[in-house]
């Protein structure tokens, strides 16, 4: 029997979705195409919620779908009350919600607070004139001696800054040009974006995924950056991200978000260079202050080595304030798939599964991104192939983010089964040997690596809530690390290693296999020592004989 105080948390912490949820990244585009023109939809989403349950999901984010001219593929936004017709229409959407939600699936939305499209009905009448009502929605400032306000770099590598001929004054994009920033210190644009942000509340979406939430509110007196041995772009961005300010707007937005019952707001907190733990958590709270959640990406960016994971998921552990909850994520739609990192050399398949089970098996709520499920690897885009701007901006030095965003490969059929007609990204080469249809019937592929862990979230509430006790912390290539929580004790262990390894297990019990990706489930060891083969992961319970 649980004892009473543990009991009363777990009770209360079982209604808290985003806790213990296994949260899928949508790139709707690129997820499933009910109308064969090439792009994913909403309908294609709907089709495939039962894949997603199958799997294990508790929930899904969608990468934007608000209307937009798609210049940043959504995250170019010119209506937020509206969806993109090359996703369907509102009744999708509202089909959609309540799909997903007869199966208990909740739904997070993206939003983009920072910008705009320039093509929003706001920035329009802003650009008008100098008087427009809504000029100050936006950040618009003279020029400085013929040249822009100051020496701000936007997140492309470019000026931060458009001049507008029209009204001889520049406004402020922290993106591209056609992602106009929007000017948090104006109360009456804020209360215009809370009532759109009330009204998908409104409409039962259970959260969002706040983009880029770190840089929207800039320096009062607009001051020039530090830059590093005088280069323009390398600069310290001091004044246009992290203001003291951001974090007021997320506490108003977190107020918000409270009137609703069991909604949650997570933040990308875009840092560069990445792996800044420390300012992730820092937007962090499960009081009133703060987000949710928030991603820290320092894990995608380290190299394949059992000591460079632990130092690193410790360090993200430590900076979580006592009330927050940290998240993980190991890939998304703007970064190299985390199946073929450059920084994992060879044998992918295997350390694929180990990603799963650390991912799925270390304190924190997981979030899988479309495909990494069968180990999808990037796209290999040819120049002509290109759809992303920071692809045709920066080639070939950049090929732009398109990698990560090809179709999902469904079976060996045509076009990957994603669509009857051309993709809108080539499809990956693999795809007639990879793939869900594949894998599903496969015993050892990655996919079912991912269904047998969401399988033990669910029946084993350690792994979800239990404390992370690591034990070998790298030094042999090992990483392993208990999860206890109330009389469940598991252990993990994970090989990083291409050769046989060992671990002693100080204690004296027996232990039985929960899992293992090279033996028998149910095998139980009596030994104190255990020989650990290559590229295994593999998790231990406690077990006492009859
Ligand atoms: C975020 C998004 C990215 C987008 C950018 C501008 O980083 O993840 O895809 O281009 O914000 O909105």
């Amino acid at each position: 029997m649980l004892n009473l105080k543990t009991n009363n948390i777990l009770i209360k912490e079982q209604f808290v979705w985003w806790k213990h949820g296994v949260i899928y990244h949508i790139y709707p585009r690129s997820f499933y195409d009910s109308n064969n023109d090439g792009i994913g939809d909403i309908q294609g989403i709907i089709q495939k919620l039962d894949y997603l349950k199958d799997l294990g999901i508790d929930a899904i984010w969608l990468s934007p779908i608000y209307e937009s001219p798609q210049y940043d593929f959504g995250y170019d936004i010119s209506d937020y009350y509206s969806i993109d017709p090359i996703f369907g229409v509102m009744d999708d959407f509202e089909t959609l919600l309540q799909e997903c939600h007869n199966r208990n699936i909740r739904l997070i939305m993206d939003l983009i607070m920072n910008h705009t499209s320039n093509q929003h009905a706001w920035f329009k009448e802003s650009s008008s004139s100098l008087t427009n009502p809504k000029r100050d929605w936006y950040i618009w400032k003279d020029g400085k001696n013929g040249n822009a306000p100051n020496n701000w770099i936007s997140a492309t590598g470019s000026k931060a800054w458009e001049y507008d001929e029209q009204t001889n004054q520049y406004y402020l994009h922290s993106f591209f040009k056609e992602q106009p920033d929007l000017n948090w210190r104006n109360e009456e644009m804020r209360e215009a974006f809370f009532n759109e942000i009330r009204f998908w509340l409104d409409l039962g979406v259970d959260g969002f995924r706040l983009d880029v939430i770190n840089f929207i509110v800039k320096d009062k007196k607009f001051r020039d950056n530090p830059v590093f041995m005088g280069v323009p772009f390398l600069q310290k961005h001091l004044y246009n991200r992290n203001r003291p300010k951001s974090y007021k707007i997320v506490k108003k937005l977190r107020k918000l978000i409270d009137e609703y019952d069991n909604r949650m707001i997570l933040g990308e907190i875009y840092v560069m260079p990445p792996g800044d733990a420390e300012t992730a958590a820092s937007y962090l709270s499960s009081g009133e202050k703060g987000l949710n959640l928030a991603f820290d990406f320092s894990l995608i960016f380290k190299r394949w080595s059992a000591s460079a994971y632990y130092k690193c998921i410790k360090r993200w552990y430590k900076h979580i304030p006592t009330d927050g909850w940290p998240c993980n994520v190991l890939s998304n739609h703007d970064l190299n798939r985390s199946y073929n990192r450059s920084l994992f050399g060879s044998n992918n398949n295997e350390k694929a599964k180990i990603c799963a089970v650390l991912l799925l098996t270390i304190k924190g709520t997981p979030f899988i991104y479309y495909g990494e499920e069968i180990g999808m690897q990037n796209g290999e885009i040819e120049k002509k192939d290109i759809q992303d701007p920071l692809g045709k901006k920066f080639w070939p030095i950049y090929k732009g983010r398109d990698k990560a965003r090809t179709p999902m490969q469904w079976n060996a059929n045509i076009n990957a089964g994603f669509s009857n007609n051309k993709p809108w990204l080539p499809l990956n080469s693999d795809y007639k040997f990879k793939n869900v249809e594949l894998q599903d019937i496969q015993i050892d592929s990655v996919l079912k690596v991912y269904k047998n862990i969401i399988k033990l979230r669910k029946k084993f509430s350690a792994l979800v809530y239990g404390d992370w006790k690591p034990i070998e912390k790298g030094e042999k290539g090992i990483l392993a690390y208990y999860r206890i929580f109330d009389k469940e004790n598991l252990l993990i262990i994970l090989n990083f290693r291409n050769s046989y390894n060992s671990i002693n297990i100080d204690v004296d019990c027996f232990h039985k296999v929960l899992f293992s990706t090279h033996r028998e489930i149910d095998k139980v060891y009596l030994e104190s020592t255990l020989s650990i083969f290559p590229y295994e992961a593999l998790i231990l319970a406690p077990y006492k004989p009859i």
